[in-house]
């Protein structure tokens, strides 16, 4: 007898989705795919880039004193000596010398020694752990020759430390500031998985206060309110989010206090980003590599010294995976399973369908008009051809929250139906009102 197939668990379906939607697809999958390494499709890049114009208003805009940087990838191979990461930068990792797997020790917790390996079950088979450093490295200059060695940055602060004189000065500012950035990372990660969660390229959204010595505390509790408070503002659900402060003895090597914002996803809670107190480390480290004086003097205090820095720092990949799987609902609509997703209308990749009942009659020449006069205010998108009920249907799978559809009564009284994505809703609104009702209804990012 068959066996009776497995129902897809949540992850698989919201995978399946983002690559039929065109959400996100594996990496150069005609080659085979390259392992934990993704592409965002039309719509996914739209959703990445709402998000990040979101954190980028949420960060930057709504301050007086934060600004923005784009500094370069692969900065001079001695800022990762002096940061500390060439030396601690590290994961410690066993290989099974059975089956050749590869784990981070600290996921296996080999402390309590586990002598199975969890992917082929033999016993006594791990390698002694080694410590696997995770920065890509790469050659500076036509040369592979000693002295030309340089690493992709994996983490965009580095960069930020490194100009924040340059910053100050030309923005003209006074502690406490900030200097906020969003750009790729690199990390060579042993256990790259969960789809888009953990890569080993993707978008860190960073953002380091500059504070005086002493402050930090007050400014930590700060940012912790204002980062919760911006992903409920994205109305993930609340139940779904806790924080989880870094024990003393495993705080990475420039963090005095470091806390995490977890997020419960299909896999379980998990890091979505974290909060550190850096203190002086980093300025401190740079000044003595580099040899230049990185303080600041108080003009009202008539002294000197280096800034503390509080740092948030969010991953953008993983900030889509939750609002993804926070949004992702399936129902049942007269006997029919409906999947979509509830997503907040400023991330939504487009904003309405123009959907008109059917093809002929002039209902497709109206749609294509209604069409000319929102194209350039929001993202909409225009689907004539095959039944109504798919195409909404479709949209709702993208998360569409408004579908708009002229009918036979629109040839009669100049009125449209717009339907809503999460209730169904529907309401009769004059053509000519429907920009006017969208700009009321979304805050177009
Ligand atoms: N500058 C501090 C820093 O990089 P981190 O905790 O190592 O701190 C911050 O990383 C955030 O970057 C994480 O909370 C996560 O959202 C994101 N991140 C880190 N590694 C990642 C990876 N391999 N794939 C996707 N996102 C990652």
């Amino acid at each position: 007898m068959a066996k009776p197939k497995k129902a897809p668990d949540i992850m698989s379906k919201i995978v399946a989705l983002c690559k039929r939607r065109g959400i996100v697809f594996p990496s150069s999958e005609i080659y085979g795919g390259v392992g934990s390494s993704y592409d965002y499709g039309p719509y996914g890049v739209e959703i990445k880039n709402n998000i990040s114009k979101l954190w980028w208003n949420e960060m930057t805009l709504s301050h007086d004193n934060i600004v923005g940087l784009d500094s370069a990838v692969i900065l001079h191979p001695k800022v990762w000596e002096s940061s500390g990461h060439l030396k601690n930068f590290n994961d410690p990792m066993v290989d099974c010398k059975t089956c050749k797997s590869r784990f981070k020790a600290d996921d296996l917790k080999l402390d309590v020694e586990v002598t199975v390996c969890p992917r082929c079950g033999n016993k006594d088979t791990f390698t002694d752990v080694r410590h696997f450093n995770m920065m890509f490295k790469t050659n500076i200059g036509a040369l592979e020759a000693e002295g030309s060695e340089g690493y992709f940055r994996p983490e965009t602060a580095q960069g930020i430390y490194l100009d924040w004189k340059l910053v100050q000065e030309t923005a003209r500012l006074k502690l406490p500031f900030g200097i906020a950035q969003i750009g790729k990372a690199f990390r060579n990660e042993i256990t790259p998985g969960n789809f888009i969660f953990r890569t080993r390229e993707f978008e860190q959204m960073e953002m380091q206060f500059f504070v005086r010595p002493g402050e930090s505390s007050e400014w930590m509790e700060y940012w912790r309110e204002r980062r919760m408070g911006w992903i409920h503002s994205m109305g993930v659900n609340p139940d779904k989010l806790r924080w989880h402060q870094h024990p003393k003895d495993k705080l990475a090597h420039y963090a005095r206090e470091a806390w995490d914002i977890e997020y419960e996803f299909p896999f379980g809670w998990q890091e979505l980003e974290g909060l550190h107190d850096r203190g002086d480390f980093d300025l401190k480290s740079h000044q003595e590599g580099s040899g230049k004086d990185m303080s600041w003097f108080d003009p009202q205090a008539k002294e000197r010294f280096l800034p503390h820095i509080v740092e948030t720092s969010a991953g953008l990949n993983r900030a889509m995976l939750m609002v993804l799987c926070d949004a992702y609902r399936e129902d049942e609509q007269a006997g029919d399973k409906r999947v979509y997703l509830s997503l907040d209308p400023r991330i939504a990749p487009i904003k309405a369908a123009i959907l008109p009942l059917v093809k002929k009659d002039g209902l497709a020449e109206i749609a294509k008009s209604l069409v000319d006069d929102l194209r350039g205010k929001f993202s909409i998108f225009l689907d004539i051809q095959g039944s109504i009920g798919r195409r909404y249907r479709r949209m709702d799978e993208l998360g569409t929250p408004f579908a708009i559809t002229p009918d036979y009564q629109t040839l009669a009284d100049n009125t449209v139906t717009v339907r809503m994505r999460d209730s169904l809703e529907q309401e009769r609104i004059s053509i000519d009102a429907v920009a006017g009702y969208l700009d009321d209804k979304l805050k177009v990012v």
